[in-house]
């Protein structure tokens, strides 16, 4: 249908051509002398109209009710002009096959459904505009992102999912845990087969093999012994955080992309950043135009002009230090007080983003360079309206005592660091890089408020069904 639907004359080249649809009844319209189905193949927004009357060879289906919202059939006729407005051609079927009939309680009917709604529904909610469109978008971002980095020279690395080291050195992460029956301890578990000490507790010794283990927090640790073999490298696959937060933005599960560049300062860090924005964002305003059509109406007004403005101008800088100063010159009240020092929340970043531009150094991790100031570090942020931050880089410590000194700091173990600390030992260089939240970025670019419609199947706290 795409194809159709997407070429310039919209089809009108076709007339006349026999087509075979397959794909799910939206909705169904019987009249006097004939029936409209509007069908969908997920290629594109648009459904296909198809025009049946008592001749269509399988009527006898719609007259027994098999065509039903929802229901998957094949459908083959001959490509005409349509009298319709809203369409250039339909297809006047000659033959329709119901494959899948659909139940009537079929919960994802024509009629606007909440997104809250939608999530209890994640297996169907593929099925309705917004989701389709977010999947499509969702997948061109993914494209756009391998394109980018492939043209400019980036090796992809594959970094594991456990891992023993905690990158952000926050703790906060998820333990992985052998579900095999074991012999030592394990009592009985029948419930969950997670092995149990004798008192009834989980065995954690038994965690990974009897090491312990993670699921990772970031792959960034992995890309930097990479960067510092194969130059500039990145990583994209899906990252973990075990924070309690029930925000709009987080997730327990998330897909993260980490650039590393060796050789490389803060400032290289940052053109790449927003070289490699910039460049996604106007490759789904060109490749993505009829689902970001829809999103400019249904999700967000403006969103189009917004998306255009990122790919085109440049993006205004601003240091830690500064941001301080224009947060704590505004006369807006914020929940959370400001001074030098301090996390930027939520609400200092929508108003940095949406109020003093119309349009951070944290407490920050172990690996960020310290700058001479010593007070400071070499890291950045980009922060956007409406999703906040939504890249977090630095240049990372190069200097292997200013790296143990750091770590003792911040009373992490060295021993856990060895393989880490031993790039500073061999051929350290300068280097940087940063981490994008994927989903944020889906966030950012279609529209959708919450972080858990720009992802298939959310992991959110206590949330782990589909
Ligand atoms: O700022 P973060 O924690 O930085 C890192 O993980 C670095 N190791 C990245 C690097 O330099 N290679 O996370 C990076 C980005 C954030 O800016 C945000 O977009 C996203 O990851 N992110 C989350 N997205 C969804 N849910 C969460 N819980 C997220 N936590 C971070
Ligand atoms: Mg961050």
């Amino acid at each position: 249908v795409a194809d159709i639907k997407g070429s310039p004359e919209q089809g009108l080249d076709r007339l006349g051509h026999t087509l075979v649809v397959k794909g799910w009844v939206r909705t169904l319209r019987v009249q006097s002398s004939v029936t409209f189905i509007e069908v969908n193949d997920g290629s594109c927004l648009s459904n296909m109209q198809c025009v049946l009357n008592t001749d269509t060879e399988g009527y006898d289906q719609v007259e027994s009710g098999s065509v039903a919202t929802g229901a998957s059939i094949c459908v083959q006729g001959t490509v005409v002009s349509s009298p319709g407005s809203k369409q250039k051609v339909e297809l006047k079927v000659k033959k329709i096959l119901v494959v899948g009939k659909s139940d009537p309680s079929f919960p994802v009917q024509k009629k606007r459904v909440s997104r809250e709604f939608l999530r209890t529904k994640a297996h169907l909610r593929p099925r309705t505009n917004t989701f389709g469109a977010v999947a499509r978008v969702r997948n061109s971002l993914a494209y756009a992102t391998h394109k980018f980095f492939q043209e400019n020279g980036f090796v992809w690395v594959s970094s594991p999912i456990i891992t023993a080291s905690d990158c952000e050195g926050a703790g906060e992460q998820f333990c992985v845990t052998t579900l095999m029956p074991s012999s030592r301890d394990v009592v009985d578990s029948p419930v969950d087969g997670i092995p149990k000490t004798e008192d009834g507790l989980i065995d954690w010794s038994q965690d990974f093999f009897g090491k312990p283990a993670f699921l990772t927090v970031s792959g960034q640790l992995n890309a930097e012994t990479y960067a510092t073999a194969l130059s500039d490298v990145y990583t994209f696959g899906p990252t973990f955080r075990a924070e309690n937060s029930n925000t709009s933005r987080h997730l327990a599960e998330f897909w993260m992309i980490e650039p590393e560049l060796a050789f490389a300062d803060l400032n290289d860090d940052m053109a790449c950043a927003t070289a490699y924005l910039q460049y996604v964002v106007r490759y789904v305003l060109e490749n993505c135009k009829e689902d970001m059509e829809f999103f400019n109406t249904w999700i967000e007004k403006g969103i189009i002009d917004r998306l255009s403005g990122v790919a085109d101008k440049e993006f205004v800088q601003l240091t830690y230090t500064d941001a301080i100063e224009l947060l704590q010159r505004t006369n807006k009240k914020f929940e959370f007080p400001v001074e030098w020092g301090c996390d930027l929340q939520s609400e200092h970043e929508r108003y940095i983003t949406e109020e003093a531009f119309n349009e951070r150094p944290e407490i920050k991790a172990f690996y960020m360079r310290q700058n001479d100031d010593e007070k400071t570090v070499a890291a950045m942020d980009i922060l956007v309206p409406r999703v906040g931050e939504l890249i977090g880089g630095s240049q990372r410590e190069e200097r292997l005592e200013y790296l143990e000194d750091r770590l003792d700091q911040l009373k992490l173990n060295k021993d856990n660091y060895w393989w880490y600390l031993d790039l500073r030992r061999y051929g350290s260089v300068p280097h940087a890089g940063f981490g994008m939240g994927f989903e944020r970025l889906v966030q950012f670019a279609t529209g959708v408020e919450n972080i858990r419609d720009a992802i298939p199947f959310p992991r959110t706290p206590g949330s782990a069904e589909f």
